[in-house]
This record gives structure tokens, C-alpha cells and sequence, in this order.
């Protein structure tokens, strides 16, 4: 195929990427943005099957096959909650690619146009090194990262002494392997750049506990990225490298959102320790007391409301009381009931977790707002349902600057003249500080499961 065509093909291909990526950054426009990707996917493919540099079509009809079937009985079993290890199972597989690539480039360079093995071009070299580096501990960083998901080893951080002067110094060892293989192209070079990477990719994650994975994940998302960027310069393919950068750069700002949505800095995640799974009991109560009461009491007040604000948080997942929810807001929605939804950027345990649950049970897209949209509305608000919601509304994150979650921005749902918390018991939430939200005279504790609870007040409305 002519060059230019395929270069022209691959532009469109990118820009389509990057409408897709626009797109996915609102559930309205989600679809349509997948839709999008899928499109620019197939004009990268066949353009890139169109090459005359194919010898095999066999072989990439019987990858395609293989790896489509593989991937559409995955997607279609894979339950919504097991999302965050599917996609670091992934990147491991990008990880993976990027290292036999850069392999095969290494040993057979004459087929990919980047010299003689003896006389590799040292550009070739460094991309090629590079390539591998991150490749390797992609693949590693996502094997321990889906481990500790999937429960198969502890998600407790693993700490030990010296680990971050350790790390410290395998970096320094790589960059001068990095060095010996550019000058010497030795494959000794080449074999331990690949071994210490892949050892470097088990130790940067293993100290990071279960509950910082989300971050961990699309950091691991970001680093696949800028493998397939350094493959995309071994091949001298564009798309390769506008794809993996796009890959990269949003997996790396997507990181940031979720530190700054944590108030925490990115350093503070990847040295880990922080954050418990499962919550703690709130440490001594003193004297003070929470009120506690029933559905019929939550249906009373919910009843006697003009506006309801639903601010839906982890529990609300684990208890899957979305659809629950749904019912109970179209309930009170038809007694003339004004509904919004506020979905704090962090609340849950992966971005966007809120939103996805809250589209599985169909909740109008246009009752869901983002925490600067709301925040202002609480003071107008009758009640704030905070249904398995807890940091997000810790007003400790702006009175307490010793609180872990000091200068987190905050739901303000103390706001509201009444303030209903649906869940278990008094325990803290993932920051493991305790709300003092559950004390205050305008609050009741509602203490159960989310769905079970809110089923119950369905039921007595
Ligand atoms: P949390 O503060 O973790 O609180 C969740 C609450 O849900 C817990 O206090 C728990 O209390 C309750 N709960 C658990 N199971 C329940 C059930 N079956 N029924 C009813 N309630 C249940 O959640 P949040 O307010 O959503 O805040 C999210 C936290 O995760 C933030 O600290 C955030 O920084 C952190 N984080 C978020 C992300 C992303 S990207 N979203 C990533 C990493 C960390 P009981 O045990 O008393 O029921």
C-alpha cells in the first residue's frame, strides 16, 4: 500500500482515538465514544494487515481468532466488581509484548530495518532498551497487582527494610545496563536489563496495599502505554506511537485525578501503606451518642422532603443496592420529590465507580451531578441519603489538619437539615478516621446493609 495512504489511514485512526477518549469522559457520551474507537481499531487493522511488509496472514488470522475468542469469553464472565485485576491481567499482556518484540528486534534486526546483529543502529538500542525496561515491569508490576486483587496473596502492603534504597538502586544499575548494551550491544546487557526490570516491577508494587490499587492501575495502565509507544518506535509505527502515548499520557493523568481527588500526592501512593480494607471500628465514642432509626422513620422523613440529595459511596457497591436505590428515588420522585445524585470523584474504589453503577440501574443521567456541581445545593436540600458513603462526606478532611484526609474536598452533606447514613455500624471507612458526621443532631443512623435497608424503606413508602 502506498505510504501516504497509510499514513493518511493512521491519522484518521488516532483522531478517531482521540474522540473516543472525549467521548468516554461523560456516560452520555460514553457509547457513542466506544463506538468511535471501535471504528478508528478497524481502519488501524486493516490498513495495517494492507501492508506488503505481511508474509503471514495465517498466523495473524489464527492470533486473531485465538485471542478474540479468549477475550469475548472473558468479557462476557467477567463480573462487573473483578474489573480493576481483568485490566491488570491486561497490561501484563501488554507488558509481555512489548519485551518479545524488543526481543525479536534485538536478534533479528535486518527484519525490522534497524541494521545487523553486531550493528544495531544505537537509536534502535535505546528505544529497544527502553521498550523492554517498561514492558518488564509492566508485566511483573500486573502479575502482583492481579494477585492481590483476585485474593490469591495478601493485598497488605509488604514493607521491608531498605526497600525503597533498594529500588533506588536497581534503577541506577539498569540506566547503566541501558549503557553497556548501547555500546557494546552485548546480549548479556540485553538479558539482565530484562531480569532486573522484571524483579524491579515485583518490588514497586508489592509494598502497595490492596486498597491503593485503583491508582496502582491505571498507573500500570499508563506504563503499558509507554511500552507500546517504545514498541511503536521499534516497528517505525506511528499509529503504534500516538496510540501508546494517548495510552500513557491518560493513564498517568488519570493517576493524578484520583491522588488529588485523595489528596495525596502521587509519591505518598507509590511508597504505599496507607488505607485499610474493611474498615475499623471508630476508635473511643467518649460520651457521645448516635441516633439510630428505622425504614419507617427514614420513609417519614423522606416522605416529608421537597428535595433529596443521594450520595451513593463504596458500600452502596458492595451491598449492590443501585437498583434498590433507583426504585426508592422514583418512588419519592413520584410524590413530587426532587432527586439529584452527588458522586464524589474518589467515592468507591475505582474512578468512575459510582457512575457505572448508578447507569446499571438506569438512574437519568441528568439527576447525577459531580461534587462542584452540587456541593452548593445541600444548604436547599431537606435530606442527603448517604447511602454506604463515609470519607467523602468527613468533614475532618477541612477542620483537622492531622486527619490522613486533610484537604480532601468534601460532599458538605451536614448542610442538609437532615442527614440519613445508611450502613452497618459506626466503622470507618478506607481512610480508617472516624466521622464525626455520625454524632451530630441532624444526622440518623440508619444501621443495615444498603440494599436491605433501602428495600425496607421502599417498602414503607
Ligand atoms: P468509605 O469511606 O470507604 O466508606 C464506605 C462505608 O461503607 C464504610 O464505612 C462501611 O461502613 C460502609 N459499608 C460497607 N459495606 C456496606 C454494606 N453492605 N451496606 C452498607 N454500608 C456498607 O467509602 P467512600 O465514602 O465511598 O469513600 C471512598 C474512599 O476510598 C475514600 O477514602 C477514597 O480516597 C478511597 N479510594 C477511592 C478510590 C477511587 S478511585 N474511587 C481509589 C482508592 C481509594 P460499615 O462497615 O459500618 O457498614
Amino acid at each position: 500500500m502506498h505510504a501516504d495512504f497509510t499514513g493518511i489511514a493512521y491519522l484518521v485512526a488516532a483522531i478517531c482515538f482521540i474522540m473516543a477518549l472525549r467521548g468516554l469522559s461523560s456516560p452520555e457520551t460514553a457509547r457513542r465514544g466506544n463506538a468511535i474507537g471501535i471504528a478508528g481499531m478497524v481502519i488501524a487493522i486493516a490498513t495495517t494487515l494492507a501492508d506488503p511488509g505481511v508474509v503471514s496472514f495465517e498466523l495473524i488470522a489464527a492470533g486473531v481468532l485465538i485471542g478474540g475468542a479468549v477475550g469475548t469469553l472473558i468479557a462476557l464472565r467477567i463480573q462487573m466488581t473483578a474489573l480493576p485485576q481483568l485490566v491488570a491481567a491486561f497490561h501484563s499482556l501488554v507488558g509481555l509484548a512489548a519485551v518479545a518484540v524488543a526481543t525479536a528486534a534485538f536478534y533479528a534486526p535486518e527484519a525490522y530495518g534497524i541494521g545487523v546483529v553486531g550493528d544495531i543502529k544505537t537509536a534502535s538500542l535505546v528505544e529497544m532498551a527502553i521498550g523492554t525496561a517498561v514492558g518488564a515491569v509492566t508485566f511483573t508490576g500486573s502479575v502482583v497487582a492481579f494477585a492481590k486483587l483476585q485474593g490469591l496473596v495478601s493485598g497488605a502492603p509488604l514493607v521491608f527494610r531498605g526497600q525503597h534504597p533498594l529500588n533506588a538502586g536497581l534503577g541506577v544499575v539498569l540506566v547503566a545496563l541501558v549503557v553497556w548494551l548501547c555500546l557494546a550491544e552485548a546480549p548479556a546487557a540485553y538479558w539482565l536489563i530484562v531480569i532486573l526490570s522484571l524483579a524491579l516491577g515485583f518490588l514497586i508494587i508489592v509494598p502497595i496495599g490492596g486498597a491503593d490499587m485503583p491508582v496502582v492501575i491505571s498507573m500500570l495502565n499508563s506504563y503499558s502505554g509507554w511500552a507500546a509507544c517504545g514498541i511503536g518506535f521499534t516497528l517505525s509505527n506511528t499509529l503504534l506511537i500516538i496510540t501508546g502515548a494517548l495510552v500513557g499520557s491518560s493513564g498517568a493523568i488519570l493517576s493524578y485525578i484520583m491522588c488529588r481527588g485523595m489528596n495525596r500526592s502521587f509519591f505518598s501512593v507509590i511508597l504505599g501503606g496507607f488505607g485499610v480494607e474493611g474498615g475499623q471500628t471508630a476508635a473511643a465514642n467518649g460520651d457521645r451518642h448516635a441516633k439510630a432509626g428505622s425504614a419507617e422513620d427514614a420513609a417519614f422523613v423522606l416522605k416529608n422532603a421537597s428535595k433529596v440529595i443521594v450520595v451513593p459511596g463504596y458500600g452502596m457497591a458492595v451491598a449492590q443496592a443501585q437498583h434498590a436505590l433507583r426504585e426508592m428515588c422514583d418512588t419519592l420522585k413520584g410524590q413530587g420529590i426532587d432527586i439529584a445524585y452527588a458522586i464524589h470523584p474518589v467515592a468507591g474504589r475505582m474512578p468512575g465507580h459510582m457512575n457505572v453503577l448508578l447507569a446499571e440501574a438506569s438512574v437519568p443521567y441528568d439527576e447525577v451531578f459531580e461534587l462542584e456541581d452540587i456541593n452548593n445545593e445541600f444548604a436547599a436540600a431537606d435530606v442527603a441519603y448517604v447511602i454506604g458513603a463515609n470519607d467523602v462526606t468527613n468533614p475532618a478532611a477541612k477542620t483537622d489538619p492531622e486527619s490522613p484526609i486533610f484537604g480532601m474536598p468534601i460532599l458538605e452533606v451536614e448542610k442538609a437539615s437532615t442527614v440519613l447514613f445508611v450502613k452497618r455500624s459506626l466503622a470507618s471507612g478506607y481512610a480508617g478516621v472516624d466521622n464525626e458526621l455520625f454524632y451530630r443532631d441532624n444526622t440518623m443512623m440508619l444501621f443495615d446493609d444498603a440494599k436491605k435497608m433501602t428495600e425496607e424503606i421502599v417498602q414503607s413508602l
